[in-house]
């Protein structure tokens, strides 16, 4: 099975809508085989944001699949009430609710120390959570909040959990990207967005940006450790984030949005699939190109400088 999209099947992502909406994931899912049962019988997956949308999705998809699946979320409230869904989806599925708040570097120690002493083993997590602001705002530790709640902390969580990842054969990062980031560029003089004129969209733009450069970047980073990373769009979902954040967005676009599940599709296939290319970018279960846009391309010293910023911003935790 190859991994690249025909011409056709990228045209469609070139026209947007075509690729984004539940056209092309009906299209496209018609040739995809289903996935075996119990591919992930025995294995343990993280999902942050799990509580709701793509996340929640996500979690009941490898729950189905079999794996123990741990709901990172911010409040363990919404974190209960959608393990109560999920297991009422997966009759015996094996949860787990825990505190984390991935803007936030001192909770995601905290919650990465709770949880290894629990667990020794980690073969997929799945960076997920996701939020797009209103106004310019800061995380506990002073970073924009798309910075740290898509960037820094999944780099953090992914470090502290790298161990218990190099544990298993085959462990699997998966970062929730966006297809916005193919209008932005890095800004490596103003990764944390101080420049005036600060818009919300922008700022989720850039850092979904930030995470498919920096995907290749963590896969070298962790290729001895046996553990791929991988960044993907999920196409266009129509969940409370998107309700919330882009309703006008939702109003224009709304029965060509996907089902949770649709969108969901290619995180669940990331982590059940062998034999993945590392480091690369996915959107229905093929490689996509990581820039449309020349002005979008970053030189490998702008990527350096990205990759030292977020490494030293981590670094005390
Ligand atoms: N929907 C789309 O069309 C679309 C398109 C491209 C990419 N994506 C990406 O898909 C991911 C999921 O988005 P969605 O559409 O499903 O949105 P959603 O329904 O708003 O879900 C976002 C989830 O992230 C959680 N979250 C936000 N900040 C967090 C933090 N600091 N710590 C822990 N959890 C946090 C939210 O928790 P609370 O409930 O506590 O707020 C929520 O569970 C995001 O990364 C988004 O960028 C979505």
């Amino acid at each position: 099975m190859s991994f690249y999209p025909t011409r056709l099947d990228a045209a469609a992502d070139r026209a947007v809508a075509p690729g984004y909406s539940r056209i092309g994931f009906r299209v496209r899912s018609r040739a995809w085989p289903p996935l075996p049962p119990h591919a992930l019988a025995g294995r343990s997956a993280v999902v942050t944001g799990a509580n709701s949308g793509v996340g929640k999705a996500i979690a009941i998809g490898l729950a189905r699949l079999g794996a123990s699946v741990t709901l990172a979320v911010r409040s363990t409230s919404r974190g209960d009430a959608a393990a109560a869904e999920i297991a009422a989806a997966v009759p015996g599925a094996v949860l787990g609710v825990e505190r984390c708040d991935v803007a936030d570097l001192a909770d995601v120690r905290r919650f990465a120390t709770e949880f290894l002493g629990k667990t020794d083993r980690v073969d997929v997590l799945v960076h997920n959570a996701g939020v797009m602001p209103t106004a310019r705002a800061e995380s506990a530790q002073g970073h924009e909040l798309c910075l740290s709640t898509h960037v820094l902390g999944p780099l953090l969580l992914t470090e502290l959990l790298a161990p218990a990842m190099a544990r298993t054969s085959a462990a699997r990062v998966i970062l929730m990207s966006s297809g916005g980031m193919y209008t932005q560029g890095l800004h490596p003089d103003d990764l944390e967005y101080r420049t005036a004129g600060y818009r919300g969209a922008t700022a989720y733009a850039r850092s979904k940006r930030m995470q498919v450069v920096l995907t290749p970047v963590m896969a070298e980073h962790l290729a001895g450790a046996g553990v791929s990373v991988h960044s993907m769009h999920p196409g266009w979902v129509d969940t409370p984030g998107v309700a919330t954040s882009l309703p006008r967005f939702r109003a224009l676009t709304g029965p060509l949005l996907r089902s949770p599940a649709e969108g969901a599709d290619t995180a669940i296939w990331l982590a059940a699939a062998n034999d993945l290319p590392s480091g690369r970018f996915w959107h229905d279960r093929k490689l996509r190109p990581e820039h449309y846009l020349r002005r979008t391309r970053e030189s490998p010293t702008d990527r350096d400088r990205l990759w030292q910023y977020c490494t030293t911003a981590i670094a005390d935790y």
